[in-house]
């Protein structure tokens, strides 16, 4: 049994804690997808106040290039509800995440051009990119029932988690 116990209060401290739970599950896995079920496990059982925590990884497109693009953002695991399962590179927060390679703290998505709403109970979201070699290969992507949710402590914490699964999904 796996029994991680978040107790800091603390966000830089409650990231270590994060991290290091994640670093514990997927060091030597080379499961991709059991890798991202995990690790969005321990972002809902570590962050207080979410109703969505998980990828999407850049896959190709369903139906071949059009408009110029071969690849789009496609549903991973994640704990929630049912979502949305492809955004194109630019739209949404997700989107914007992975056309700029930066991180997308919202604190109201009501004001987000093209905020994409799977689920209606979302008010503020951060996204943030999974970089390999400069290459975005998914985007790590939590909600919030609550408005200005997250801070710049979050986008660095789940930064420094990306880095850590740049090699791992
Ligand atoms: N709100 C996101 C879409 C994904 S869901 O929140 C799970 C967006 O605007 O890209």
């Amino acid at each position: 049994m796996y029994d991680f116990k978040p107790a800091a209060a603390d966000p830089a401290e409650l990231y270590r804690e994060l991290i290091a739970a994640a670093d514990a599950l997927t060091a030597g896995e080379p499961d991709a997808v059991a890798n991202m079920a995990n690790v969005a496990a321990l972002l809902w059982e570590f962050l207080p106040d979410l109703n969505w925590a998980g990828f999407y990884r850049v896959g190709p497109v369903k139906d071949g290039a059009k408009d110029g693009a071969a690849s789009e953002l496609v549903l991973g695991p994640f704990v929630g509800r049912p979502a949305c399962i492809r955004i194109p590179f630019g739209k949404g927060v997700c989107g914007a995440a992975a056309e700029s390679r930066a991180a997308q703290l919202v604190a109201d998505v009501h004001a987000f051009p093209g905020h994409i709403a799977c689920d209606a109970a979302s008010q503020s979201e951060l996204v943030v990119p999974v970089l390999r070699d400069g290459v975005v290969i998914a985007v790590i992507d939590l909600d919030s029932p609550r408005p200005a949710r997250f801070t710049e402590a979050d986008a660095e914490g789940i930064t420094a988690l990306a880095q850590l699964l740049s090699a791992r999904i």
